[in-house]
C-alpha cells in the first residue's frame, strides 16, 4: 500500500551530501490558475545557503523563478520566506540543514500576503500597518542643547527591538494578520514600543492611543508565533504585552516622561 513511499530510490548525490532537492512553490498569475510545486536539484557544499540554492536554480536552470533579495547578510529583511513551514531569511540559512531524509527542501512565499510570483508577496498591507503607528521620531521642540540622556536601562530596553530589519517573517506568522488585515501587526508594534519608549521622542501619549483602538495591541492573542518566526531573535509579543501594559495608564505614563526628561536634559556636572 504504501510503495510508493519506500520504492523512490534517493539519488546517490544526494546520500553523499553534495545535492540537494529544493522544492518551489510556483505561481505566475498570469499564466497559472494555482500554484503548483518544481522540483530543482543544485549542487551543495557545507557553506551553501537556501539563497545561494535559489541563484543557482535562477542563473543554470530557470530564469523565470522569481524571488527578492539584496543584502545576502541577513540586514535587509528581503529574502524572507517559508521554508519547510516556518518563515525565515533564505541568506542566513544553511541549505544542509535543512534538508528532510530525502535531501529535499520545501519552499514557499510568505504566508497570508497575496503572491505576486513565486516567492514573491504583495507586502502593502505590511508597509500600511508600519506608517498607522509613526515610525519615525518625532523629537520635542526644545532639544537639549547637547546630547539626549539616556540611562542604560534605557538603552538596554531599546537595544533589541532597535535590531528589526522589517522582514515581515513575524507579521506572515502571525494567525491574527491571517484572519484580520487591519491588525497593526507584531512588527509595527515593536516599532511602536521601541518609539513610545525612547526619551528622545516628543509624542509617547498618542503613539499609545494608536495602538490601544480597536485593531491594535489587545487583537493579539499571545499565539507567540511572531517569537520562533523572528530571524533576529526578538520579542514582538513582550513588546506587545509591555505597549498593553503602558496604555492603560496613559496619562501617568505621560507625566513621569516629562518628570524624567526635565532630569535627562539637565547638564552633566564635571566629577
Ligand atoms: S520583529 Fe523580527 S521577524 Fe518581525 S520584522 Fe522585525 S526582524 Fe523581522
Ligand atoms: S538578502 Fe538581505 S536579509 Fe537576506
Amino acid at each position: 500500500m504504501f510503495d510508493f513511499i519506500f520504492k523512490r530510490e534517493t539519488p546517490e548525490a544526494i546520500k553523499k551530501g553534495n545535492k540537494a532537492i529544493v522544492r518551489i512553490q510556483r505561481f505566475n498569475p498570469e499564466v497559472d490558475e494555482k500554484p503548483y510545486m518544481e522540483e530543482f536539484e543544485v549542487p551543495m557544499t557545507p557553506d551553501t545557503t537556501v539563497l545561494d540554492a535559489l541563484h543557482h536554480i535562477k542563473t543554470e536552470q530557470d530564469g523565470s523563478v522569481t524571488f527578492r533579495r539584496s543584502c545576502r547578510h541577513a540586514i535587509c529583511g528581503s529574502c524572507a520566506m517559508n521554508i519547510n513551514g516556518s518563515n525565515d531569511l533564505a541568506c542566513h540559512r544553511p541549505l544542509s540543514e535543512s534538508l528532510d531524509y530525502h535531501g529535499k527542501i520545501t519552499i514557499k512565499p510568505l504566508p497570508f500576503q497575496p503572491i505576486i510570483k513565486d516567492l514573491v508577496v504583495d507586502r502593502t498591507t505590511f508597509w500600511a500597518q508600519y506608517m498607522k503607528i509613526k515610525p519615525w521620531l518625532i523629537p520635542p521642540d526644545d532639544i537639549p542643547e547637547k546630547e539626549f540622556r539616556m540611562s542604560p536601562e534605557e538603552v538596554e530596553a531599546l537595544h533589541n527591538a532597535e535590531t528589526c530589519i522589517m522582514c515581515g517573517a513575524c507579521y506572515s506568522s502571525c494567525q491574527v494578520v491571517g484572519l484580520n488585515k487591519e491588525y497593526i501587526g507584531p512588527h509595527a508594534l515593536l516599532k511602536s514600543f521601541l518609539r513610545t519608549a525612547d526619551p528622545r521622542d516628543s509624542i509617547p501619549g498618542e503613539r499609545l492611543e494608536i495602538v490601544d483602538g480597536d485593531n491594535g495591541v489587545y487583537r493579539c492573542h499571545t499565539i507567540f508565533n511572531c517569537i520562533d518566526a523572528c530571524p533576529k531573535n526578538l520579542n514582538p509579543t513582550e513588546a506587545i504585552e509591555t505597549l498593553r501594559k503602558l496604555a492603560q495608564k496613559r496619562l501617568a505614563y505621560e507625566e513621569a516622561r516629562e518628570e524624567r526628561q526635565k532630569t535627562l536634559n539637565e547638564p552633566i556636572r564635571e566629577a
